[in-house]
């Protein structure tokens, strides 16, 4: 198998999707089982779908979060733990995932583009996210405790980025200050487990090429945007990423 040469001028910017998660029994999007299929997106993943039926949203994000808790880490997310740990400051990883395995795995330098499954914030105040690991299946909309008493009371809402929302400017600041870095010594970027599907992710391949760096794909099939990446990788990340580093 080809392997990429990391030496110790080698800046790595790893992104991963919900393939990653696919061998802790997490279902990704867009697979025949995919998690969307039951629910169209717009009514469980948009500020106006939360707006329409905050019950089925909470619903909804409450069943990730009781078969998230219930997942562990596989090789993919360990192998990501240790090329970390070999690199230091030289590596980054942003995810779109959204089940917090990354950081359980040991993995510290991490950017959650999409939120974080167990973190919470009200969906009206100013109130800082916080961490929620609480499931209201039985059809319960929590509120919010702080802007109760203030006439306009806000619902809790997941700290996740739905559909028509956008990204953290810092979290993307912090990627691009990273794609900066490396590209002033040598910059390579890794993808694994996600479709290319959903913008900006989708485009951080075109950024490190443009910015003169060396890419590659890990994905169980070729997804539409295999052709923008210059190395691609057939198979399971959790069979992969252990042997690409190892
Ligand atoms: P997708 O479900 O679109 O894509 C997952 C990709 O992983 C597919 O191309 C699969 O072939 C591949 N895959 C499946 N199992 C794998 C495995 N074991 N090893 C390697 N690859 C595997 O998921 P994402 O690309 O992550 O956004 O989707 C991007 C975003 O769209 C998500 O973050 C989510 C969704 O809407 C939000 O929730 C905001």
């Amino acid at each position: 198998m080809e392997r990429p040469v990391i030496d110790d001028d080698t800046f790595v910017l790893v992104l991963t999707g919900a393939g990653v998660s696919a061998e802790s029994g997490i279902p990704t999007f867009r697979d025949a089982n995919g998690l969307w299929e039951r629910h169209r997106v717009e009514d469980v993943a948009s500020p106006e779908g939360f707006r329409r039926d905050p019950t089925l949203v909470w619903r909804f994000y409450s069943q990730r979060r009781a078969a998230a808790a219930g997942c562990a880490p596989n090789p993919g997310h360990h192998a990501l733990v240790a090329l970390e740990r070999r690199l230091g400051d030289r590596f980054l990883l942003a995810t779109q995932n959204v089940d917090g395995l990354h950081r359980r795995a040991g993995s510290e330098r991490v950017v959650e583009l999409h939120g974080n499954l167990f973190t919470s914030r009200c969906a009206c105040c100013r109130r800082a996210p916080f961490a929620d690991a609480s499931v209201y299946a039985d059809g319960t909309v929590p509120a919010c405790t702080e802007c109760q008493g203030r006439g306009d009371f806000g619902p809790l809402r997941p700290h996740i980025v739905w559909f028509g929302e956008i990204l953290a400017s810092d979290d993307l600041e912090r990627v691009a200050a990273f794609v900066d870095r490396g590209a002033a010594r040598r910059l390579l970027f890794l993808a694994a487990g996600t479709s290319g599907n959903v913008y900006p992710a989708a485009g951080l391949v075109d950024e490190v090429r443009g910015a003169g760096g060396d890419t590659w794909l890990v994905n169980a099939e070729p997804p539409a945007n295999v052709a923008r990446f210059d190395h691609f990788i057939e198979g399971p990340s959790g069979v992969v990423l252990p042997r690409l580093f190892g």
